[in-house]
């Protein structure tokens, strides 16, 4: 997609916001900062930036200190940082207006010192301030020297119902979306193959996370989209573990949950495999299980269909795996219905991908997590609709703090065999992730050329450690 397509569809983007908006009688001016470094407390150090999602969904930019703003009579303004001749010793220059106004589509694209004046402009109107609020705070970083004096007025409703207006569009990923995400799972894809490819008897997990990301920045990623999660061992059983100095052994399992970033936008991949060159028997059943739920959930995956269900049906089929296994005990229903399966897969399936990796407007409106176990952590709640896209991120895990717990042992005696548990203490988890593009009939697997079958993953292993194929 060239510039000028993507500025095309950014701005087509923004009109279907205006639409929401004056469909919901919403007629006051609106400001969108993008946000602006946040500094690390006690140096002279910032945090990594990161844009505001509304901003970036509204531009495609993510240019600290810059803003937008809307009025209903003169429509969009960009206000585009500067820097001062003292700042340029020791900073790259931001994007002029003009470089802006080609990449973003905003025809009227103005130097940040016209953001005064535009707020003066707004004076008496209440405003829907969207973006970061921390121009409240900082506005002599926005340029705006006065904000306190410009009395302005921040319309809190307004604000919150536009607010709902642009996470509810922002399920539906356009053209330019759809392609920025595709090319930062294609960088998750070859991220994950290299540390596949290299894991061996011996190696730390921080040596794994290096090789991959590496491969993640030379396919393209500006960065990681979220710490990423490199378990070994007891270790895969933590679900946003963090890789450290532990050094993996034959015998034991691996878990790798990362994805890049690529400009602005998220993939979210996971992969388990031994660090042999084989699955051990019990392994390889648990594995499989995970795999069949998820296959299964992919497989259900079109408009129209409720999330939660595919939740509901993937622990259906992790309780019947955990019986087949001598784990649990009991009709799957009832141990669905008592949240018992979750003691073994306790997050949700998946969730909303795109700016963020745990995208916004995962639930419906009227909506809310449930306070139960099996469902407390499912982050998604809706039903799918053609553009959406989503994980679906099974997993298995013996979690020793879950399954040492005197109140959950006396609660599920019944369903749990428990000296079973107690041989499985130190198994670790297994959790297989993709992302999911929902499409007009059905989906797309973004992450399919990734593969995940037990054969496939084992034929990876021998090839990264040179043994001939079986
Ligand atoms: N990638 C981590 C998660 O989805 O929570
Ligand atoms: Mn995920």
């Amino acid at each position: 997609m060239n510039q000028r397509e993507q500025a095309d569809a950014l701005r087509h983007r923004r009109e279907l916001v205006v639409q929401r908006w004056q469909a919901l009688g919403l007629d006051g001016p609106a400001l969108i900062p993008a946000g602006l470094p946040i500094p690390v407390e006690g140096t002279d150090l910032y945090h990594d930036f990161h844009a505001h999602p509304e901003f970036q969904y509204l531009t495609g930019a993510a240019e600290p200190g810059a803003a937008l703003g809307w009025q209903p009579d003169a429509g969009w303004t960009l206000f585009a940082p500067s820097l001062s001749v003292e700042a340029l010793v020791w900073e790259s220059a931001p994007p002029s207006p003009t470089a802006l106004a080609a990449e973003t589509g905003v025809e009227r694209s103005v130097d940040r010192s016209e953001l005064a004046a535009w707020l003066e402009a707004q004076r008496g109107q209440p405003l829907a301030l969207l973006g970061s609020r921390d121009i409240q705070q900082r506005a002599a970083d926005y340029g705006v020297e006065a904000w306190a004096a410009l009395e302005t007025d921040i319309d809190e409703d307004a604000t919150e119902r536009i607010g709902r207006a642009l996470a509810e569009l922002r399920r539906t990923k356009d053209q330019v979306e759809l392609a920025r995400i595709s090319r930062a799972v294609d960088a998750a894809i070859a991220g994950h193959l290299a540390a596949q490819r290299i894991a061996r008897d011996g190696l730390s997990e921080r040596a794994l996370q290096i090789e991959m990301e590496a491969e993640f920045f030379r396919q393209g990623g500006a960065r990681t989209a979220y710490g990423s999660i490199v378990g070994s061992g007891p270790n895969s059983a933590i679900l946003h573990g963090t890789p450290g100095p532990r050094h993996m052994s034959d015998g034991e399992l691996v878990l790798i949950d990362a994805g890049a970033e690529i400009d602005g936008y998220a993939s979210d991949v996971s992969r388990t495999f031994p660090v042999s060159a084989a699955f051990s028997p019990i392994q390889r059943d648990l594995y499989d299980v995970v795999l069949a739920s998820q296959r299964e959930a992919i497989a259900s995956a079109a408009p129209g269909v409720e999330y939660k269900n595919m939740h509901l049906k993937a622990s259906a089929t992790i309780a019947a795996g955990l019986v087949d296994a001598g784990v649990l005990r009991g009709a799957v229903d009832d141990l669905v219905n008592n949240d018992a399966h979750a003691l073994f897969f306790p997050h949700g399936l998946g969730h909303m991908l795109g700016l963020t990796v745990h995208d916004c407007a995962g639930y419906l409106d009227d909506r809310v997590p449930e306070d139960r176990f099996g469902l407390a952590y499912l982050r998604t709640d809706l039903p799918l609709q053609p553009g959406y896209v989503v994980t679906i991120e099974p997993g298995i895990y013996f979690v020793p703090a879950l399954l040492t717990d005197p109140e959950r042992r006396e609660r599920y005696r019944e369903m749990v065999n428990w000296p079973r548990v107690d041989d499985l203490l130190d198994f670790g988890g297994i959790r297989i992730e993709d992302d999911i593009q929902i499409t007009v009939d059905g989906c797309i697997n973004l992450s399919q050329a990734l593969p995940s079958s037990a054969d496939d993953v084992e034929a990876i292993r021998r090839e990264g450690l040179g043994i001939a194929s079986a």
